[in-house]
């Protein structure tokens, strides 16, 4: 039987209940920190006292509430920054060692590989972090939810072709991690789940989503966020 190779722990942390995550390899004892912000000493000392080396920073996306934990992170390991190319150029920031990536590249932490899938919709060189069974989905998908479209950057028409891709193309039995917690009680979920129960997922057509992502979803829905079955979503377009 084979066992993972790794290890994911999670903190929520700061005002917004955004996810740092932590990938241990296990073999090594090196891991990949995602989204460093907020109090990311929590996850630090997490890592020191566990005898882990951080050589590795990945990031979904480069919203403030994911990347204000980035300096302290750097000054506590020499780690390199991950990120994909186009939301490098969105965002123009001067990153220390910085590794761009294209949508499909692996990262291999140890014994442990990392793929990157870009997820355009909420930014536009959003991340998504498929490790195992695992995806670490930053703003793209979040338990019953998916990330903002209105925002800087944001479309919500690739956002539908990015999560049509996600539904399609992932195993069920995948966990999802998200960016922020905003589900009703456990903070990760399985692909199943969202299939069945989050309304992003139940549209088939782009102009149906789009417009239940700019013009209806904040009016009739607030966190945490509850399961929605097709028909309910289907019917808050046409009311
Ligand atoms: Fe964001």
């Amino acid at each position: 039987m084979s066992t993972s190779p790794y290890k994911i722990y999670s903190k929520e942390l700061g005002p917004m209940e955004n996810f740092v995550y932590l990938v241990h390899d296990l073999k090594t004892d090196t891991a990949a920190i995602i989204d460093p912000a907020w109090e990311v000493e929590e996850v630090l000392s997490m890592a020191d006292d566990k005898g882990i080396t951080i050589t590795d920073i990945l990031l979904t996306h480069s919203h403030h509430d994911h990347i204000n934990g980035l300096n302290k992170t750097l000054e506590h390991s020499d780690a390199r920054i991950h990120l994909l190319k186009p939301e490098a150029q969105f965002w123009g920031a001067d990153l220390t060692r910085p590794e761009l990536h294209h949508g499909g590249d692996r990262i291999q932490l140890g014994e442990t590989e990392i793929n990157i899938l870009h997820t355009p919709g909420h930014t536009p060189g959003s991340a998504c972090y498929h490790i195992g069974d695992e995806l670490i989905a930053g703003d793209t998908l979040f338990v019953f939810g998916c990330g903002r479209c209105d925002l800087a950057g944001g479309d919500p028409e690739q956002m539908f072709h990015t999560l049509k891709r996600l539904k399609t193309e992932l195993p069920a039995a995948t966990i999802l991690h998200p960016g922020h917690n905003y589900a009703p009680q456990s903070p990760s979920s399985t692909m199943q789940a969202q299939c069945d129960g989050n309304p992003f997922l139940h549209f088939d057509h782009e102009h149906d989503f789009v417009k239940y992502r700019m013009r209806v979803h904040d009016r009739i829905r607030e966190t945490p966020y509850h399961e929605v079955t097709k028909e309910e979503a289907m019917a808050s377009i046409n009311r």
